[in-house]
């Protein structure tokens, strides 16, 4: 069936993720037909514009983020021209007539149930709360309101709770979309067809095959203008609290029974709850921090200690799992831009080819995510030759690009039209949010406690050398992309 009209009203509307992401990802949609006949999207922010003046803005923004092959000219100005903004502050109840205005308030959650209304909170999540209790005071709230939350989801677990019980309070779970944008990614979502799409991995995928994981999400980019929020919050909170948690539940997670919206977040659920917790105690031993050079510099906070790398070892408390650690390890600054999962399996049991030359190593698969997906079982072979055996390191290597021509979309392409469509399945539930923060917390509070100081790396590197140590003492190494 043809999808619902939507109204599309996003807070902050004016704000680095909508200019550089939302809109872009919309318009790629709108270019190709894909959101509903008659869709609004409603920007809200404080900047006093009005609808020409903030079309203007966009007309000048949108080419900057959207690749020069993908614009065309004419439905851009289409997609512009339909844009509208209002001038509000959440704070101050009166502001709130200007949205009002555009979008006629509902006799009840009931009524004008013909358009689908989507609330995007790309704000500070201090709003979340204020903005929800807003739309309900002012009547915005129809049957089929959805809201969209994005990241971060509070600083701890307690202010995480407080978001929740307070959007909860208005909206119904069901009703609630929270966003990381990772499991939007085709990569990520290929993950789970990688795992259960084929019969050959499934055998291998526990502690009787597998030594280790590794999950390296690392960044090539600064922090750049966000210096001011990423001080307040550190690599451990920007980036292991969601994505690459998130990225270990789908490589650690049991076959959901189907691909639907509870079935996935369960077993996701499960293995956060597995999650060994870090205390104090070992803190020490199982995380590494560090700070770019510059970095203090760039946010103009000499004395900041803000990790912007952390690595971490982790482990599952699971029959699947145990005694197979997960390395996880991601930062800003470094040598290059690279996203990947290795699964490393145990060595050979015994030795066949003792005499042979060359060299032999555990087979390795590498999941590449970002920037070329692409996956790599690398094996040992024989070099070819009359004398003995040598051995020699040898790759079955997939890359998706030159398999599949199609464009690969961004994530939140993917993740608004889910929002349109109303299927939360690559939401974050509210159940999993707080386990992830019930997890992460006690590593902030065991760096409190100890009075951690982040370790200097320069930029362009691979990060401190506390991480290398992390992995070494258990006698294992940092995979490094050949
Ligand atoms: C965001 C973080 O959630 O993810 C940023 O706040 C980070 O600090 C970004 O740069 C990375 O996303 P991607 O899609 O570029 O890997």
């Amino acid at each position: 069936p043809a999808l619902a009209p939507c109204d599309i009203v996003v807070f902050g509307g004016t704000g680095d993720l909508t200019v550089r992401k939302l809109l872009p990802a919309l318009y790629q949609r709108y270019r190709d037909g894909q959101l509903p006949e008659g869709t609004r999207v409603i920007a809200c922010s404080r900047a006093g514009l009005d609808d020409a003046g903030y079309r203007d803005k966009i007309r000048g923004e949108l080419p900057r983020f959207v690749p020069n092959a993908e614009l065309d000219q004419a439905s851009a100005e289409a997609f512009i021209e339909g844009l509208e903004h209002v001038s509000l502050d959440v704070q101050d109840d009166h502001s709130w007539a200007g949205l009002t205005a555009k979008l006629p308030p509902v006799a009840g959650r009931e009524h004008g149930n013909d358009r689908v209304r989507v609330f995007y909170l790309a704000c500070a999540p201090s709003l979340f709360g204020p903005i929800s209790a807003g739309l309900e005071g002012h009547g915005l709230i129809n049957a089929r309101s959805r809201v969209v939350l994005e990241k971060p989801i509070g600083r701890d677990l307690a202010s995480a709770l407080a978001i929740n019980d307070a959007v909860g309070a208005v909206f119904d779970e069901s009703q609630i979309f929270r966003i990381d944008h990772y499991l939007g990614k085709e990569s990520v979502q290929n993950l789970l067809v990688t795992r259960f799409a084929n019969a050959v991995l499934e055998p291998l995928w526990n502690g009787r095959a597998i030594d280790h994981v590794q999950i390296t999400v690392a960044e090539a980019i600064g922090v750049g203008a966000r210096a001011g929020y990423y001080d307040t919050s550190g690599a451990l909170r920007d980036m292991v609290q969601n994505h690459l948690l998130q990225l270990l539940c789908l490589v650690a997670m049991e076959p959901p029974t189907q691909v639907d919206r509870d079935s996935v977040r369960d077993e996701k659920l499960k293995v956060l709850k597995a999650l060994r917790p870090i205390t104090a105690a070992d803190a020490a031993e199982v995380t590494a921090t560090g700070q770019y050079a510059t970095y203090a510099e760039e946010c103009e906070r000499p004395d900041s200690t803000t990790e912007t790398f952390v690595a971490l070892k982790v482990e599952i408390e699971n029959w699947r799992w145990a005694g197979v650690p997960f390395y996880l390890r991601t930062g800003k600054c470094l040598d290059a831009r690279t996203s990947e999962i290795v699964i490393q399996f145990r060595p050979v049991p015994h030795p066949m080819f003792p005499d042979a030359e060359g060299t032999t190593e555990p087979n390795r698969l590498v999941i590449t995510l970002q920037p070329d997906e692409g996956m790599q079982l690398h094996l040992i072979a024989k070099e070819p030759g009359p004398g003995g055996i040598r051995l020699r390191p040898v790759s079955l290597d997939l890359n998706y690009a030159a398999t599949f021509s199609s464009r690969t979309p961004e994530a939140y392409e993917r993740l608004l039209m889910d929002v349109v469509r109303g299927n939360p399945t690559l939401f974050m539930r509210r159940d999993e949010v707080e386990a992830a923060w019930a997890w992460t917390e006690p590593i902030l509070a065991a760096w409190e406690e100890a009075g951690r100081q982040p370790e200097t790396y320069p930029a362009g590197t691979s990060g401190p050398t506390a991480a290398t140590t992390l992995i070494e003492r258990d006698g294992r190494t940092w995979h490094t992309r050949s």
